[in-house]
């Protein structure tokens, strides 16, 4: 059988139209919310005719598939590839590409290594960073908030956290280009991606090691599920690794957007500054509303049907998070940016058994580098447009010039 993408090629279900838009194309990418808007309208799925594949946008449905780890796996991939059919570019993550029960046991690991007690230890910490940061970019006045801000900030406070004794930022962020590209078909975006392999991965495998760790952070504590042997040495390992690839990027582009979405939105920054206990609020709505992960697989493991629709084993399913995330049917006025809003049940963190690990840690980077800049800005104004970076699974910015006033 001649896959597709590195799929199964199928035929559209009874009741699903086919659909020629490219949602991999840089112009969907930079600008995704109309083309999320469609997905919604024509149904609870598309099918996509250049990929072969589904899509849906709707937040029950997009729920649905994502959550049911039993009809809906993740380890054929949350790409396009189906890792039943072909090669994987690298051993896969043994926790975002596996299901249960083998996932039960890697996730326990991370789960402890992340714990809300462990955060709560680091946050102190990520509060100092954060206001010495913020402190220099008032100073500075007006300056490129992608590179000065969104990611220096985790790639300075997050290898810390995880022990790393030697960090590089620019390879780390790369690094999080290459993982998140890779999930995508073999286009520009993941090639260029790509060609910076052989440079980054070597590099990164071995920040994994124990011996390039301190005793004293969240890659320590992995290796000491080891000593339990509730993993292996090598385990634990890949184990850091999926902190380096999920830890990075995704809280680059969660920071860079909220500075966009106060930017755009001054009087919920004049409410954010008059209650800076509101910026864990404020990050989680930049979340639902910019949705950093803009949208990973699932692969139908059995015939199943979801709102009616017939599926057949073996089909990708492109999971719109930010399409469903905009959903009026969930969110009322979805589209507005409202920081005092009830965002639960937002999927920018996932859902199910494969929800986000780190969230406790995205949150309080997202919180302290959030209160940080409430209290000592008084406002933030664009300094140029805005440039969004073509990405195969995230929504992220390209540069972003503001003036701290
Ligand atoms: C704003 C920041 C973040 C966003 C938007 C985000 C988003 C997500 C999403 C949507 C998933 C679910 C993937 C799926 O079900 O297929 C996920 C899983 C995961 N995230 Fe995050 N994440 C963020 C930060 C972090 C951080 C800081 C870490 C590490 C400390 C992390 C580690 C992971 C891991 C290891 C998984 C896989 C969990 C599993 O499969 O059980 N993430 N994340």
């Amino acid at each position: 059988m001649k896959l597709v993408h590195g799929h199964l090629p199928i035929d559209a279900p009874a009741g699903v139209q086919g659909w020629d838009i490219d949602p991999y194309s840089p112009e969907v990418q930079a600008d995704p919310v109309p083309y999320y808007a469609q997905l919604r309208e024509r149904g609870p799925f598309s099918y996509l005719t250049r990929y072969s594949m589904l899509a849906c946008g709707r937040y029950d449905v997009v729920r649905e598939v994502f959550s049911d780890h039993e009809r809906f796996v993740s380890s054929r991939g949350v790409g396009v590839q189906d890792f039943a059919l072909e090669e994987p570019w690298r051993p896969h993550s043994i926790i975002l590409e596996v299901d249960p029960p083998y996932h039960n046991r890697t996730r326990r690991v991370l789960m402890r290594a992340l714990s809300p007690k462990a955060v709560a230890d680091l946050r102190a910490y990520f509060l100092d960073e954060a206001r010495d940061l913020v402190s220099d970019l008032v100073a500075q006045g007006e300056f490129e908030a992608v590179e000065a801000l969104a990611e220096t900030y985790p790639t300075r406070v997050f290898p810390k956290a995880v022990g790393m004794k030697l960090s590089d930022r620019r390879k780390l962020v790369d690094h999080g280009s290459m993982v998140f590209n890779a999930l995508g078909p073999d286009n520009a975006q993941r090639q260029t991606a790509m060609a910076m392999g052989p440079e980054i991965i070597p590099w990164v495998m071995e920040q994994c090691k124990r011996e390039n760790l301190t005793d004293d952070g969240i890659g320590a504590a992995i290796y000491a599920s080891a000593d339990e042997e509730l993993v292996s040495e090598a385990e634990a390992g890949m184990l850091v690794r999926s902190l380096l690839s999920a830890g990075i990027d995704t809280t680059v582009t969660g920071i860079g957007n909220a500075v966009w979405t106060l930017s755009q939105n001054p009087e919920q920054f004049a409410a954010l500054r008059a209650d800076p206990s509101l910026a864990m609020g404020a990050f989680d709505e930049t979340m639902r509303l910019t949705s950093p992960v803009a949208a990973f697989c699932r692969t139908a493991c059995v015939d199943t049907e979801v709102a009616g629709i017939k599926i057949a084993e073996g089909t990708k399913i492109l999971c719109v998070l930010g399409a469903a995330n905009l959903d009026s049917a969930k969110f009322e006025e979805a589209e507005r940016f409202d920081i005092k809003r009830k965002t639960a049940g937002h999927l920018a963190l996932g859902v199910g058994v494969h929800m986000c690990v780190g969230q406790n840690i995205a949150r309080a980077e997202g919180q302290a580098i959030l209160t940080a800049i409430a209290e000592q800005v008084g406002v933030i104004e664009p300094a140029g447009d805005a440039v969004w970076r073509p990405n195969n699974a995230m929504h992220a910015l390209e540069s972003l010039p503001v003036r701290f006033g």
